[in-house]
């Protein structure tokens, strides 16, 4: 009697306990994204990747974001750069800091304490090299100095090594440039720091920022990477004190500007670019305003050439909230490999107050002939594109 009301007992509580972890993981094995909602690790701890972006390499994705850590002073890199992994584009695993900020040496330019954002890796197929790019700020210089950070690995894995950074074409003009931008420039242009809209006059292209910056290199913030059909690959960024978009081709081994590179949407001040092409050929572009750590509405543009002409298209966001591109901000948009035309938007709801708390938001990008849409979802998965 006693014998069967123990072994009832231990049942119990063995039920209760596999009850119990069944639960627990059911939230991080869901096959589910809920864009917003915090986002876990195989650790069970939230996935610390912001600014990112994803690279598929050998069957896996590998997601790298800058990692922020808890108060104001995590807007700065304190740490570097987060990578996770994963297979299916749910779970991710913890793989460590793959580019980590410098303690040792104040003059190194990615000292602790810098502006590293919106990191983007890609893969060199004839160096064997994976690429990192990423908008520098180097100590104290707010984000006045606009450079470019590269670093390179041999592994996906890291580490990566910090190589130089650099402001973009120096001494070379876009194959756009128009006649003006050659002319002297004005004392007054020398001087301008923008940042944002409301800094510069309202025809901010006969500034010309791109005579100023001509010897020196272009301006370059927010930014991507994205690598064509043709092994080509391109660094879009936020150029010209963030009035105008630069699409720029990177030479071969993917660690230099390569010289040819044009100028679009010039005082638009499209931000957080993002770029994606259809298996039909046609390119688009996701981008925000210019509002800092505030959301804005996301904008779009397509083209038939990476190079332009670009057409400019409606906020591509549709459902409540798109004036806000659902409280967030692109960082960029991700191919699922395996199945024709399935991006997903990849965005990050800033936290600026406390940097480490910012979420994430994932969602689908319908494909409506000449234009793209995305529609808000708490919760959608890869069946969606089937
Ligand atoms: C945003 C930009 C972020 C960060 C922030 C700083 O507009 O997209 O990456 O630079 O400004 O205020």
């Amino acid at each position: 009697m006693l014998l069967s009301l123990l072994k009832k007992i231990v049942l119990l509580s063995l039920y209760t306990i596999i009850f119990a972890c069944s639960e627990n993981s059911s939230k991080t094995i869901s096959n589910n994204f809920f864009p917003g909602k915090e986002w876990i690790d195989n650790n069970g701890v939230a996935i610390n990747a912001h600014g990112g972006g994803v690279l598929f390499h050998n069957g896996t994705y590998f997601w790298y974001g800058e990692h922020k850590i808890e108060g104001k002073i995590g807007n700065t890199a304190q740490v570097g750069v987060h990578l996770y992994t994963s297979e299916n584009l749910y779970q991710w695993e913890d793989k460590g800091i793959v580019l980590k900020v410098n303690e040792t040496d104040p003059n190194s330019e990615i000292y602790k304490g810098c502006i590293l954002e919106r990191p983007k890796v890609i893969y060199n197929k004839k160096t064997k090299k994976f690429v990192m790019w990423f908008h520098l700020e180097p100590l104290n210089m707010g984000y006045t100095s606009a450079r470019s950070g590269v670093a390179y690995s041999d592994s996906p894995y890291g580490p990566f090594n910090f190589l130089k950074s650099v402001r973009p074409n120096a001494g070379v003009w876009p194959l756009n440039v128009k006649d003006f931008h050659k002319k002297e420039v004005s004392e007054d242009v020398k001087s301008v720091y923008g940042g944002g809209p409301e800094h510069l006059p309202k025809h901010v292209d006969s500034l010309n920022i791109l005579g100023r910056d001509f010897e020196k290199g272009q301006m370059a913030r927010d930014m991507t990477l994205f690598v064509d059909d043709d092994d080509k690959a391109y660094h879009i960024y936020s150029s010209e004190d963030n009035s105008t978009l630069h699409i720029s081709e990177l030479t071969e081994d993917y660690l230099s500007h390569a010289g040819r590179y044009k100028r679009f949407f010039p005082s638009k001040f499209n931000e957080a670019p993002t770029i994606m092409k259809t298996s039909s050929g046609k390119y688009f572009i996701i981008s925000s305003g210019c509002t800092g750590w505030s959301p804005n509405a996301a904008r779009s543009a397509s083209s038939d050439n990476i190079f332009g002409p670009w057409k400019e298209l409606n906020n591509p966001c549709v459902s409540k909230d798109s004036l806000t591109t659902y409280n967030s901000q692109s960082t960029y948009i991700l191919p699922v490999h395996g199945l024709k035309n399935a991006y997903i938007f990849m965005a990050d709801r800033w936290t600026p107050e406390n940097p480490i708390e910012g979420k994430y938001i994932w969602l689908p990008i319908e494909i409506k002939e000449n234009r793209i849409e995305i529609s808000w979802r708490d919760k959608w998965n890869l069946n969606f594109f089937n």
